[in-house]
């Protein structure tokens, strides 16, 4: 059959990236981030001092950009434009300027046309918010991992040694909020997608059961 495409969708915070990680290098997948891919594109738009609300402008910029993902040890590399931008990418300002960028229906299609060329051969893991519904809606394997805002912002504020977790539920209710509600591919489980709540569970245990889900689909 097709080779294989792991979709892991979710919230922001929820673990989705650690999980993606871990779930390629265990299965000798590669690992896609498409945050990183809005996040790169936002990061532009902000040094174009483009206002993000304009779609029109956001799109002519997309036409003589292109974002890159490479294997990095944690993560993906991104070039951008053949720049390594990695670095730069987990700045709130750039947080807050993805979120906002990735309501444009018109980015959205540019994004998911970019994300199945690089999925196009399988493979992959590829961790977003779309993905089994819009990117690969016949992915083999779909997981869409959730947690509570609560337990979400804390993971995030111990891991970016944010100042406050209450500043950080706020954003994370905020980009939450923005992502469930635009009209274009909303943040929701696929209709086959097996959910986890991360909540209450430890890492090792959430790996095991998406280990189990990848299994039966080899
Ligand atoms: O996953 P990450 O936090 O890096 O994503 C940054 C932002 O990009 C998210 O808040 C979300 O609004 C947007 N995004 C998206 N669709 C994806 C991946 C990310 O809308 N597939």
């Amino acid at each position: 059959g097709r080779r294989l495409i792991v979709a892991i969708d979710g919230p922001a915070g929820a673990g989705k990236s650690t999980v993606a990680s871990r779930i390629a290098r265990r299965f000798g997948l590669l690992n896609l981030e498409t945050g990183a891919m809005y996040r790169a594109l936002a990061f532009k738009a902000l040094t174009h001092k483009l206002p993000l609300d304009d779609a029109h402008a956001l799109e002519s910029l997309t036409t003589d950009t292109v974002i890159r993902l490479e294997p990095g040890g944690d993560g993906n590399r991104v070039l951008l434009d053949g720049q390594d931008v990695t670095t730069t990418l987990r700045q709130p300002e750039i947080t807050e300027a993805a979120s906002r960028v990735s309501v444009h229906p018109v980015i959205r299609r540019w994004m998911v046309e970019q994300q199945r060329s690089l999925g196009a051969e399988g493979g992959v893991v590829m961790e977003g918010r779309d993905i089994g519904t819009a990117v690969f809606p016949d992915a083999q394997v779909k997981i869409f991992l959730d947690a509570t805002p609560e337990a979400r912002s804390e993971r995030r504020a111990s891991q970016t040694g944010a100042a406050s977790a209450t500043q950080t539920l706020e954003e994370i209710r905020r980009r939450d909020e923005r992502d469930r509600t635009r009209a274009e591919s909303p943040l929701k489980p696929a209709p086959d997608a097996v959910v986890i709540d991360s909540t209450f569970l430890p890492l090792e245990e959430v790996l095991a059961r998406i280990e189990a889900v990848v299994q039966r689909r080899l």
